[in-house]
């Protein structure tokens, strides 16, 4: 199985890195194609498996992909002949599930496999069954299928239990070609929802409030094709900006969004970090300091997003002092952890709370990614670990990071992939 493997302990890294497009905007956006009458083009597409999984989704249904020289994906949904989504592709990737509200609002069917538990909790997708329900659809969950059919969909008020990103998503775009108004209510307000908005808005939807707690949508009869750039990728910015903090280096990304990482810049200035921002970058410098601990509890945007919860917590095992990391999103998402010990960091887990004593220097062992965000943490721990760290199951990083190993040996950091046997990938791909 391919591994990365980080010699740390050197150099602070130093320089400025590109980010990509968002992972959690692209797949979304992809999802959406399925709703319009023509061709849509979507730029700023991050290099991700994830990306290429949704892709193998949307072929398999019969929708025309093409990338041009630009990198923009060409999608057509116009030639769509199946409304089918089987468990191979769902159980590697569980935002396979969006596909779930546009097939049912364009063609009226869909068969989705139910997504399974996950390394991170139960996740289950019992909110976007309620929400496409409430939108007249008659749902069955059988045989491990979501079984979905509608006429057409009517507008509806429907109030979330809790603000969830993929369920908002899912059912803000089964109501753009619902009959009527839709209002959702405790909606998620992350930016990749707006980000989904805008482009279901420039395919000729009427959406207003993306970004707040509601969403009001009114039904239009049909949606065009369109051009669409994908935003920045907030997480993957906030990861570059913790490999600068954790090795004291200056680090300037770009191609990026200051205002939609608010919460994370607050927390690296209390960890001792200076920050500069401009319009569309973002200069984390530690001035060669070590960094202060810092607290963080997990929520819903704007708040400190789950998503970075690992980076931060590889921070504080080498920084000044103690704190706590506090999960409310997920109820599991603390593997990392138990990684993280294995390169001498002193964390105590209770509950959902972890209890980290910055140690003076992590020392480099054989560490295993359990999922995304857990990989990228045990990435930014092997820079700062004294001797050579062999991440293993790094398929996970590459789901969601666009060649993290080429941007961070970009940044001074000793990296390097040891490449897997095809049959080990074929293994990575089923696990
Ligand atoms: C999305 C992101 C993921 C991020 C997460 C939280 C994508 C593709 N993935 O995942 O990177 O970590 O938001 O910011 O955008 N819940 C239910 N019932 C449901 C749906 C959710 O109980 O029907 C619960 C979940 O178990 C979780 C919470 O709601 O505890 C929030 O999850 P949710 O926002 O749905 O996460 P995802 O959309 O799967």
């Amino acid at each position: 199985m391919a591994k990365i493997v980080i010699t740390g302990g050197g150099a602070p890294l130093d320089g400025s890195v590109r980010i990509s497009g968002a992972k959690n905007a692209v797949l979304p956006i992809l999802a959406s194609t399925l709703l319009s009458d023509g061709p849509v083009i979507i730029g700023n597409v991050p290099h991700l498996n994830d990306v290429t999984t949704t892709m193998e989704l949307l072929g398999q249904m019969g929708v025309q992909l093409v990338v041009d020289e630009r990198m923009k994906i060409h999608v057509d949904p116009r030639s769509i002949h199946s409304f089918f989504a089987p468990y191979d592709l769902v159980k590697t990737m569980r935002a396979s599930v969006l596909v779930l509200g546009p097939l049912l609002a364009r063609y009226g069917e869909a068969v989705v496999s139910l997504p399974g538990g996950c390394a991170i909790g139960s996740r289950p997708v019992n909110l976007h069954i309620k929400g496409l329900a409430a939108l007249g659809a008659d749902i069955q969950v059988e045989g491990g299928y979501i079984r979905a059919r509608a006429k057409r969909l009517k507008g509806a008020h429907i109030v979330l239990d809790i603000q969830t990103v993929t369920g908002t998503e899912n059912i803000m775009m089964a109501a753009v070609l619902a009959k009527g108004t839709t209002t959702i209510e405790n909606a998620a307000q992350e930016p990749e929802v707006v980000d989904l908005a805008n482009c279901l808005n420039a395919m000729g939807a009427d959406i207003e409030g993306a970004g707040s707690r509601t969403i009001v949508i009114h039904g239009v009869d049909r949606l065009a094709g369109c051009e669409y750039d994908v935003l920045p990728d907030r997480i993957e910015t906030g990861t570059f900006l913790v490999a600068a903090a954790i090795t004291r280096g200056r680090v300037k990304v770009k191609n990026t969004r200051p205002d939609i990482l608010e919460s994370v810049l607050l927390k690296l200035e209390e960890a001792g970090a200076e920050i500069t921002c401009g319009d569309d970058w973002i200069e984390c410098d530690m001035h060669g300091r070590r960094p202060r601990a810092v607290d963080i509890t997990t929520a819903p945007y704007p708040a400190f997003p789950t998503d970075m919860q690992a980076q931060f917590s590889a921070l504080n095992t080498i920084a000044e002092g103690v704190a706590t990391i506090t999960e409310t999103v997920f109820e599991n998402r603390f593997m990392h952890v138990h990684e993280l010990r294995r390169l001498g960091a002193d964390i105590r887990l209770e509950g959902n709370t972890a209890v980290t004593r910055g140690v003076d220097h992590l020392n480099a062992a054989p560490v295993m990614a359990t999922d995304l965000r857990a990989s990228a943490s045990l990435v930014l721990a092997g820079l700062v670990a004294e001797g050579e760290t062999v991440v293993d199951r790094i398929y996970h990083i590459d789901r969601g990071y666009d060649c993290i190993e080429e941007k961070l040996a970009q940044l001074g950091a000793r990296i390097r992939r040891l490449p897997g046997t095809d049959q080990d990938e074929l293994q990575a791909a089923q696990a």
